[in-house]
């Protein structure tokens, strides 16, 4: 039985060492170029507390820490699939770890920050961040896979004065859907109960939250925040993230709930001023006690935007955010709490482990459409179908055919060829779901579009298959370059 008062205090012990980061930025080291965005926003006399940088190849990361030795640097992953039962079976487990923790030491990390979301699940994948099943064992499990992480982390990344960077959980966004059966906020209460992780708040997912649940026909904002702040571990939240938000490309932005606007996170996008108000809010929270660190993230966003946004942010919220960090920092100092190692969680048993595998099974052929929702954990999602039927019809088919990669500009002849013979691209998307798939490698959206697009053109239009696999070979052998070095990749867009 885990006590979670322990858990807490094995929390507060691995939260001491991070000292307090101020204002920064949360990054992609490619797009835009991080080092020509330090260099703009010093010359407007700005210097972030911290930057948090995105995955990215370790050679380029190395190149990032030597390159600004005085930045304090925060690392945001991708790709350790948390919310999966079956994620510490996938061959690539292991590995993906290991780079992890590699590219933590290679920058001298304050945290490891991942998405409590995924974008593979029972052999599906997907380009953007999917929420977890808000469900108890779901919470179960999330905590399960971050206890291995995190001790993967002290084995490995452990310093040379003994302590070893943290594990922070975000909180994920929606995009029109959520499925599950328990509160959000008390979902996050079952994981941080078991395993002394910290926590992201992101303030525009929150706003997601409210606005794609019942939440936003029920109250005004305000109160919803306040609503979700109390329930929710505050007291876990070691940083804040402020990103923009912005009706998707696929949507006519006609939808409108309760007057609001059909927007989803959008790193390119302006921050909203309501946004700034939530946070305004979330910082005066009494509860608000660990909090180190406020990033506004900013990749693919236009430099000049973000130079502006950062300057205003910090006019704004320094003060304010100096005075959250300070806040829990007092009743810290006089805390010396014993060393807990961290707990091994008795093991989820296997047939619960089963049944959460089916369940997203199940939910990924739901929400890509082939078959219909069953199951309690759909309840709410069924009482007003329109935020999955916009995701299912226009924001996947989207996210297949033209995100991260347009398949007509990566296939231009190919694509030609399969105009000629009849063949529709929209077919794609099915082919894309029409079964589970073993992973092959770890997880690259633009690697595996790439794989799965030339085996549909094998089976849909055969005598394109040689220049389908060679325009492949081309795009893998240009990618494989242009992650090497800071600066755009390609065409592609990141998003987290
Ligand atoms: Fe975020």
């Amino acid at each position: 039985m885990v006590d979670p008062d322990l858990v807490h205090q094995d929390f507060q012990r691995r939260l001491r060492p991070i000292l307090p980061q101020g204002m920064g930025l949360s990054v992609d080291v490619y797009s835009p170029d991080v080092f020509e965005l330090v260099k703009q926003l010093r010359e407007r006399g700005l210097r972030p507390g911290y930057l948090e940088v995105f995955k990215a190849t370790t050679t380029v990361l190395t190149t990032v820490r030597q390159a600004l030795p005085d930045m304090s640097l925060a690392y945001h992953g991708e790709g350790l699939w948390i919310t999966q039962p079956d994620v510490q079976a996938s061959p690539f487990f292991q590995q993906d770890v290991g780079e992890m923790v590699t590219q933590l030491n290679s920058i001298q990390s304050l945290w490891l920050n991942h998405e409590c979301a995924m974008k593979q699940m029972a052999g599906y994948s997907f380009g953007t961040y999917v929420p977890p099943l808000y469900t108890p064992l779901s919470a179960e499990v999330v905590a399960g896979n971050i206890t291995t992480i995190q001790q993967a982390i002290d084995r490995q990344g452990r310093r040379a004065d003994g302590t070893s960077p943290l594990f922070l959980l975000e909180l994920p966004p929606l995009t029109y859907f959520a499925a599950g059966t328990i509160l959000i906020p008390h979902f996050f209460r079952l994981v941080t109960a078991l395993v002394p992780c910290g926590l992201v708040l992101d303030i525009g997912h929150l706003w997601t939250v409210y606005r794609y649940t019942a939440a936003c026909r029920q109250m005004p904002l305000e109160q919803f925040v306040k609503k979700f702040l109390d329930e929710f571990p505050l007291e876990r939240v070691v940083e804040i993230h402020v990103a923009g938000l912005a009706c998707h490309e696929s949507s006519d932005g006609a939808q409108r709930t309760a007057g609001l606007p059909e927007w989803i996170d959008a790193h390119a996008a302006p921050i909203p001023p309501i946004l700034f108000a939530m946070l305004e809010q979330v910082l005066a929270h009494p509860d608000l006690v660990s909090l180190r660190a406020v990033a506004l993230e900013v990749d693919t966003k236009p430099i000049e935007m973000i130079v502006e946004e950062y300057a205003e942010a910090v006019r704004c919220f320094s003060p304010v955010v100096q005075q959250a960090m300070t806040r829990g920092m007092a009743t810290e100092q006089s805390m010396d709490q014993p060393r807990h190692s961290l707990s091994t969680l008795e093991l989820v048993r296997q047939s619960d482990r089963q049944q959460l595998r089916d369940e997203y099974a199940r939910y990924a052929q739901i929400i890509s459409g082939q078959v219909p929702m069953t199951g309690p954990e759909w309840q709410d999602v069924a009482e007003d179908q329109t935020g999955l039927t916009a995701y299912r019809t226009s924001y996947l088919p989207y996210e297949i055919l033209h995100w991260g990669g347009d398949l007509t500009e990566m296939f231009p002849q190919t694509c030609r060829i399969l105009a000629v013979r009849g063949v529709i691209l929209t077919e794609f998307v099915a082919f894309w779901f029409r079964a589970p798939r073993p992973l092959t490698e770890s997880y690259d959206f633009f690697l595996l579009k790439i794989e799965r697009f030339v085996e549909f053109v094998a089976e849909f239009a055969p005598d394109a298959q040689v220049c389908a696999e060679q325009e492949g070979e081309i795009l893998r052998q240009g990618y494989e370059q242009a992650n090497e070095v800071v600066g755009p990749v390609m065409e592609m867009e990141r998003a987290r």
